[in-house]
């Protein structure tokens, strides 16, 4: 299979390095060539790495970088039977390359975008041919995450995702579908990790330390919500938060938190900045959380509850099968268990006590139940 990937940054580098791993020949092109260059030195470097934790054979190693071939021009994309997008976030520029690789390409390609929040319904409506259209969203690290979230937009060809399903289980991916909704499966249900825990910062009823800790040793997440902003870019996770409030109209369930915005625009973004919610500069000692096991609890409650309400949401919706949702999030963001059999586990008749003490003493929306949590009651 003949695979073109367009953009060579963190996320077109990661994906052509798992589409040549399953024997694709691949061509990357990115408008920067410099950038390409630079991705490549980078892709030998880990390969180089792989071979010498004895992860891959030396020849495997040159096999699969010999089958990535740097283009200049988009036109070197003729003979492609799938393209996967992964330039900057933005429509208007995705849909012009769109309209360019329509031209080069044959009727029969396959035209995917990896975008993490643009309608993919939106994107196919700008081609010629959108039924050929379909949003394969790959999750950072590409060749490490096992997670493929395949989202069909309202004019893809109803085989197009079983077909695209396949194709990545022979990537070794674990892939979902999901419908084209904002955040798609993963950055929809995530939303409350960030957001409750940023909003019980902002009221001081605890700080970022003790949040995370609560949520490590109660949950078994392997990271708290500020270790992980800190680690996925307080921008970047703004942005995404963000774009999934406006796309749902302004629903109060995914508001901002000003906290955050504040945090970004002080350029405080996290590990890559050297400080966001801890300081990360050489002799900085990260501080200790003052432990309080009845607040630790409060916290883990409202988190998990807000997260629980949000998957159910999600199954009333039909955004995913149960299957799917459970996956996404384990393969996706690695929670350590699925939401749905959490639900269970805890109660939920208790996940919606707890949703229903906070509405009633913020008197927000935000904390309203899906009118299929009740029915869930166990
Ligand atoms: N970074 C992540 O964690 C992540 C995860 C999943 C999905 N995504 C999505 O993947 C896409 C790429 O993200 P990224 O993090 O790899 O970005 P990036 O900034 O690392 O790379 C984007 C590349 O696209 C190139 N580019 C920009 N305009 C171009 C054009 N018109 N033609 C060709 N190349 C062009 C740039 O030169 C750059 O090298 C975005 O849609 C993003 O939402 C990102």
């Amino acid at each position: 299979m003949v695979v073109g990937i367009i953009g060579s940054g963190t996320m077109g580098i990661g994906i052509a390095q798992v589409a040549a791993t399953s024997g694709c020949d691949v061509f990357l092109f990115d408008a920067n060539s410099t950038q390409t260059e630079k991705a490549l030195l980078n892709l030998q470097k880990t390969l180089d790495q792989l071979v010498g934790k004895q992860k891959i054979s030396l020849e495997k190693s040159r096999m699969i970088f010999s089958r990535i071939k740097c283009c200049t021009e988009l036109s070197d994309f003729i003979d492609c039977d799938l393209v996967i997008e992964a330039i900057i976030e933005n429509k208007e520029i995705k849909t012009k390359v769109f309209q360019n690789l329509e031209e080069i390409v044959s009727d029969q390609c396959i035209i995917s975008s990896n975008t993490s929040s643009i309608s993919i319904t939106s994107l196919s409506s700008e081609l010629k041919n959108p039924e050929r259209f379909i949003g394969i969203h790959f999750f950072n690290p590409a060749p490490l995450m096992p997670l493929v979230e395949i989202i069909p937009g309202l004019l893809t060809e109803k085989k197009l995702a079983r077909k695209i399903y396949s194709l990545m289980e022979s990537w070794g991916k674990i892939p979902v579908i999901a419908k084209d909704v904002p955040g798609f499966i993963v950055n929809r249900i995530a939303r409350p990790f960030y957001g409750e825990a940023l909003r019980i910062a902002e009221e001081n009823i605890a700080t970022p330390e003790q949040i995370d800790d609560a949520m490590r040793t109660l949950g078994n997440f392997r990271m708290g919500p500020f270790e992980l902003m800190d680690l996925i870019g307080i921008d970047v996770n703004f942005s995404v938060t963000k774009t999934v409030y406006t796309d749902y109209f302004y629903d109060p369930k995914y508001k901002p938190s000003l906290l955050q915005q504040r945090m970004a625009e002080a350029k405080l973004l996290g590990r890559k900045t050297g400080k966001g919610f801890y300081d990360y500069s050489e002799n900085a000692e990260k501080p200790t959380p003052e432990k309080d096991g009845e607040l630790y609890q409060t916290i883990f409650d409202r988190i998990i509850s807000m997260l629980i309400n949000e998957a159910v949401e999600a199954k009333r919706l039909g955004i995913a099968n149960d299957e799917d949702l459970e996956l996404a999030m384990q393969k996706g963001v690695n929670y350590p268990k699925g939401l749905l059999a959490w639900g269970f586990e805890i109660g939920y008749g208790k996940i919606s006590e707890t949703l229903q003490k906070l509405y009633e003493e913020y008197q927000e929306e935000r904390y309203r139940q899906s009118p299929l949590l009740r029915g869930m009651e166990n």
